[in-house]
């Protein structure tokens, strides 16, 4: 059926250029590529845009702590994640970066006409101050004592011992996780997007089908509440684009984070033939845009961004699409539990389209979460993919190969079961577009049933014991490979990889539309294995290499900031300090002797010790210069970490880390052992 063509531009959300991909982040961008992998099939022309979100103070300060520019930072972790992204097979027609030429014209422009419409307010506010670092500390970089509770070592703006909200001034001993400083009360200037003008906008554009009712409903509770205006200015030092006409103000990293997918698209316009910026972004396109995203930031989609576009004169999203979180055995991913699991390490151990089929296999349009049970996932891929589907061309195929040379019937009497085969392909296709994946995958599981009960009443097997019925055998599995090219033209959104091979042994190319061109008459090519089952080893060593890491990730950070996140409502990230005795029991810790303490030139933080561990000598660079000189090391005593993975940093390699408490500044303490101690003796 001929359909007209649609012009489709989808995003999923930019992920921090600061950490790793890992399985929460996966659903979205599964759930994202398997949508555009449908339209692509279906002959749309739909494009596909991601970046990295690579500005903000977290990423400033973490290239400061690993001694590299955040230009080399954000880079190096964009690699990452383009490797990580294909190896799980999402094809992205362009992964960008927010910190990209592109980003700084279209900000500035965006930012431009909100001023010029009279959308920009300015005024001063006090804020908590590092007087150390000399810059200014939002909530989250302040830790001290809850003032209600009085719980230690909260974050500061709520306590999570007894929930409650207060001021970083309110905490007792606040102190800065940068410097360990106390933290003064600062005025500045910042700059504010009047959101409350767009207050009835919102409130139609909300309701206006864009948005799920669940989250319309959520945003409508908001909107009834009055919206504040929105702070999109952050002080030097910051890392991101300066705010034209305002020398020391940057844009705020959520202002160019969504203007991230105009760019992205932008700079693929400019390098691809008949692609064109104006068409999808301007008021009157009649293009479609699509936003993927995760249900914690919703109201940077549904509310600031709406509001943003459509008073620079762009229009806005046609569907924001928001999910739920990954829960790993029915909990929050947990580092200790070796669940917090990252993309690579998945990839280690098991084929990607696993996780695409049985996130398929879950994902509805909803924004409820979504649980990997290890146990399902082995079972279910296992039972479907290779016990239901490959099954069907694994018991027909061998035969066709060996007695007829390949080739397929001319025709066949069922066709009636073919044929409804190709009907469901309609409903399946409204799944698909409605992000209903789990009815899609149903539906095809369904049809995979009726399939292999066919086969297992026709038992090709026996028949093909007598010459006489030998034809018969080559129109049953001539029908169950008909069978089995429909379903995996379902399934090719989900498993691109398998169905390309199994497109390589039917001798077709599958289109959704070409569904109805049967395979009689038809060659085919020698069956090779498609999918291999699921083993439990593979996913204890997965869960182990996850522990192993998150072992390894806690003690090579500094303590003091080590939990230190993005700028952001909300985090991704479970703040998981426990680890069991295994974990900790794979810390080696050595008694080091300090054989040589040196400066190192242009380093701010950074002194480097030659370390005596007992016949080997290890160099490693702390940042402890703050409290001591150099001279006074040389010949004491210390603990170091001699197992932590080596770690190339802007002055040389590091070979391990010193251990030192306190809470920064003058104040660090490194640890020293008792008289009799020996160099190289394990602590224990
Ligand atoms: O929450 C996050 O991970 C953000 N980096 C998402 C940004 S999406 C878009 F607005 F850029
Ligand atoms: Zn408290």
């Amino acid at each position: 059926m001929a359909q007209t063509q649609r012009k489709i531009l989808v995003t999923s959300a930019l992920p921090y250029a600061n950490g790793s991909i890992h399985l929460g982040h996966m659903l979205e961008h599964i759930q994202t590529d398997i949508w555009v992998r449908f339209q692509k099939m279906r002959g749309h022309v739909c494009t596909a845009v991601c970046a990295d979100d690579a500005h903000g103070t977290a990423i400033m300060i973490k290239a400061e702590q690993n001694g590299i520019t955040s230009e080399e930072l954000i880079e190096g972790v964009r690699q990452e994640h383009m490797k990580d992204f294909n190896d799980f097979l999402i094809g992205y027609d362009n992964y960008h970066s927010t910190h990209s030429e592109e980003n700084r014209d279209i900000s500035t422009s965006i930012y431009k006409a909100l001023r010029d419409n009279g959308k920009i307010s300015v005024r001063s506010i006090v804020q908590a101050y590092d007087p150390e670092k000399e810059m200014f500390l939002a909530d989250r970089f302040i830790k001290g004592t809850c003032p209600k509770c009085k719980a230690e070592d909260q974050y500061g703006d709520n306590c999570e011992v007894c929930s409650a909200t207060y001021t970083p001034m309110e905490m007792i001993n606040p102190r800065s996780v940068y410097s360990g400083a106390t933290p003064i009360e600062k005025e500045s200037e910042h700059y504010f997007f009047k959101l409350p003008d767009f207050q009835d906008f919102l409130a139609k554009w909300t309701r206006s089908g864009t948005l799920q009712d669940q989250v319309a409903n959520k945003l409508a509770e908001w909107l009834d509440s009055g919206l504040q205006e929105w702070d999109i200015s952050r002080d030097a030092p910051y890392f991101g684009f300066e705010i034209p006409d305002a020398p020391g103000k940057y844009f705020y990293v959520w202002l160019d984070a969504p203007i991230g997918y105009m760019a992205s698209f932008q700079n693929l316009c400019d390098r691809t033939e008949g692609l064109n910026f104006e068409d999808y972004w301007a008021k009157d396109s009649d293009a479609e845009l699509y936003h993927f995203i995760g249900k914690d930031i919703i109201n940077f989609h549904a509310l600031f961004w709406p509001a943003m576009l459509d008073c620079a004169g762009y229009r806005t999203p046609t569907k924001v699409n928001a999910h739920g979180y990954v829960t790993v055995n029915g909990t929050k991913m947990s580092k200790s539990r070796g669940t917090f699991i990252k993309a690579r390490t998945y990839l280690n151990h098991l084929d990607p389209q696993y996780l695409r089929y049985y996130f398929a296999a879950k994902l509805n349009a909803s924004v409820d979460d979504i649980d990997l049970n290890l146990e399902d996932f082995i079972q279910r891929v296992n039972s479907d993919v290779v016990g239901k589907v490959v099954n069907i061309a694994s018991r027909t195929a061998s035969f066709i190969t060996k007695k007829f040379d390949g080739q397929l019937a001319t025709e066949v009497s069922e066709n009636d079961m073919i044929q409804s085969f190709i009907d469901a392909g309609d409903v399946i296709a409204e799944h698909f577009e409605s992000r209903e994946y789990g009815k899609a995958v149903r539906e095809i599981m369904r049809l995979a049933d009726v399939a292999n009960t066919y086969i297992a009443d026709q038992a090709p097997w026996v028949l093909a014991k007598e010459e006489a019925t030998l034809p018969k055998v080559q129109e049953v599995c001539t029908v169950a490979l008909n069978l089995f090219s429909v379903l995996a033209t379902y399934l090719k959104p989900v498993m691109p990889n398998m169905v390309a091979d199994a497109e390589a042994f039917l001798n077709k190319a599958l289109t959704w539309d070409n569904r109805s061109e049967l395979l009689f008459g038809h060659t085919i090519n020698k069956f090779k294995p498609l999918m291999g089952r699921i083993e439990q080893k593979q996913i204890d060593d997965m869960i182990e290499e996850g522990k192993v890491e998150a072992a390894a990730e806690a003690a090579s950070k500094a303590p003091s900031v080590t939990n230190v996140q993005q700028e952001t409502e909300l985090s991704k990230e479970p703040l998981e300090a426990e680890i069991n005795f295994d974990d900790f029991a794979k810390v080696d810790l050595r008694i080091a002797l300090i054989a040589k303490a040196e400066h190192v030139e242009k380093a701010n933080k950074l002194l480097k010790l030659t370390l005596d561990i007992g016949g080997e000598t290890r160099t490693v660079f702390s940042g402890i210069k703050s409290a001591y000189k150099p001279e006074d090391l040389e010949g004491k005593y210390t603990v170091m970490v001699a197992n932590l993975a080596p770690r190339k940093m802007k002055f040389g390699l590091s070979e391990g880390m010193v251990l030192a408490a306190g809470p920064g500044g003058e104040e660090i303490y490194l640890l020293e052992p008792h008289a009799g101690a020996k160099p190289g003796q394990r602590v224990m």
